[in-house]
């Protein structure tokens, strides 16, 4: 059985080309998401037959350095296929580049090919695998174009089900299996990008619906945003993913309008059974607004360029236990591991670069995005002083961030309805008072005394 060494950081890639590689080459891959973690491996004598790897990873030239690393070591005999365009090294052998990193099939026959594998053998295999798509994005579809399938049966002998035909409404079984817990639900593998791309048109269809109910657009808006942060390192590649932000920062904006008071807003988020991420980001726009709607050099663009930093601020963070960190000291004592907790420390730093790839971001989002824990570089949390240099806007946005955070920790619900019995609206003012006693972070927490809860 062959070994590959599959370099990406791309979470669609490394997924596609897993499942694919496997079930049409009987190819094992060991994936690593950087340069650095490649050579690695390959220090410790770890044999791979081919190594399929992204032409960049960031900032950082990753196909290009390992050619010139197995150069270096006379490993030139493994073969290299580049995932996206490359000019650099693409005239040597032994190297071949696929310009499209999505198309599966070249990338499958070029694979082939350097295994020696031919058309025959592949059409021998066991096709196909399944691939599992959480349960809420099907109860999002009004049609299907794809047999959807029902793991039963032990993983030691797994059974896949077709519970619902291609062609149909898949929303009434859908409901049914999540009301009986089920968590995930199957396509066939050889669906995945297809499936990624009828999602992507059907959320940005729904959320330009203007007759949707504010629940509705709710469930839609807050789907949206998973979506995008699941896939958050595509975003540069995935014109669709730019479409479905600029959707839902739209709709996050009309949720406001449509909620004057705190108290509706959260039974709309909590009914909806929303991701603490998104209910976070939904109320920080919703409290930026109404500090921006009330402080004297306040604009409509403002407010416009805050729910988008709102979306986007905590993308990269991806469970409750990581948004709610809001201190150094929190992210130490956390439970989180190592590599969440740089995740943390890192994701304001992180998100701005991003932004400066996201096409017609507003104008000086990206260091809003940065300041938005009181540190100019973006890494980390500020402690004591905050200063009055920050960005305006990221001021109103840490002081809105905070009063959401107090809101949000008292969580007390009985049948979808939240209670504030212990959010101290008084006690929490005292709070930020205390804690940002610099004019411009005043001026902000003043009109916090007017909100309607
Ligand atoms: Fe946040
Ligand atoms: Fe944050």
């Amino acid at each position: 059985m062959a070994h590959g060494l599959l370099v990406t950081d791309s979470f669609i890639l490394k997924d596609m080309y897993n499942i694919n590689l496997k079930a049409y080459l009987d190819l094992t891959c060991t994936i690593k998401d950087n340069l650095e973690a490649c050579i690695q491996l390959l220090e410790i004598g770890v044999e791979v037959d081919v190594i399929i790897i992204q032409n960049h990873i960031n900032q950082e030239k990753t196909a290009q350095g390992i050619y010139n690393y197995l150069l270096a070591r006379d490993f030139d005999d493994i073969p290299i296929i580049v995932l996206g365009e490359e000019k650099e090294i693409s005239k040597y052998s032994g190297v071949q580049v696929i310009s499209n990193c999505y198309e599966v099939k070249n990338v499958i026959q070029a694979t082939a090919k350097v295994l020696g594998i031919s058309a025959k053998d592949m059409a021998e295999k066991n096709m196909p695998d399944f691939f599992p798509i959480p349960i809420n994005i099907f109860s999002h579809l009004d049609y299907t174009d794809f047999n959807i399938y029902h793991l039963t049966g032990k993983m030691v002998d797994p059974r896949y089900l077709k519970v619902i035909e291609q062609g149909t409404n898949p929303r009434n079984k859908v409901k049914q299996y999540q009301s009986e817990g089920v968590s995930q639900l199957y396509i066939k593998s050889e669906h995945r990008l297809k499936f990624t791309n009828v999602f992507s048109k059907n959320i940005t269809r729904r959320l330009q619906d203007t007759k949707m109910t504010t629940n509705q657009r709710v469930e839609s808006t807050q789907i949206g945003y998973d979506f995008v942060a699941q896939h958050i390192e595509e975003i540069e590649k995935v014109e669709d993913l730019i479409e479905i932000s600029k959707q839902c920062v739209n709709s996050m904006n009309l949720i406001i309008d449509d909620q004057p008071i705190i108290k509706n807003l959260l039974q709309q988020l909590f009914s909806n059974q929303t991701s603490y991420a998104f209910k976070h980001c939904q109320l920080n726009a919703f409290i930026a607004a109404h500090i921006i709607n009330e402080i004297d050099w306040g604009t409509k663009e403002h407010i416009e360029k805050l729910t988008f930093i709102a979306f986007y601020h905590d993308i990269h963070l991806t469970t409750k236990e990581m948004v709610i960190i809001n201190s150094d000291e929190e992210l130490k004592n956390s439970a989180l591991s190592e590599e969440d907790k740089d995740t943390v420390r890192q994701h304001a730093y992180k998100t701005s670069l991003l932004i400066q790839q996201v096409p017609r971001a507003p104008l000086g989002a990206d260091t809003i995005i940065k300041q938005h824990h009181g540190m100019i570089g973006g890494i980390g949390f500020e402690g004591k002083k905050f200063s009055n240099n920050l960005s305006p806007l990221a001021i109103v946005f840490i002081i809105a961030e905070e009063y959401a955070a107090a809101i949000l920790k008292v969580e007390k619900i009985t049948n979808n309805v939240p209670s504030y019995e212990e959010f101290n609206h008084a006690k929490t003012l005292d709070y930020l008072y205390a804690k940002y006693p610099n004019s411009n972070y005043v001026r902000s927490i003043e009109t916090l005394k007017k909100i309607k809860l």
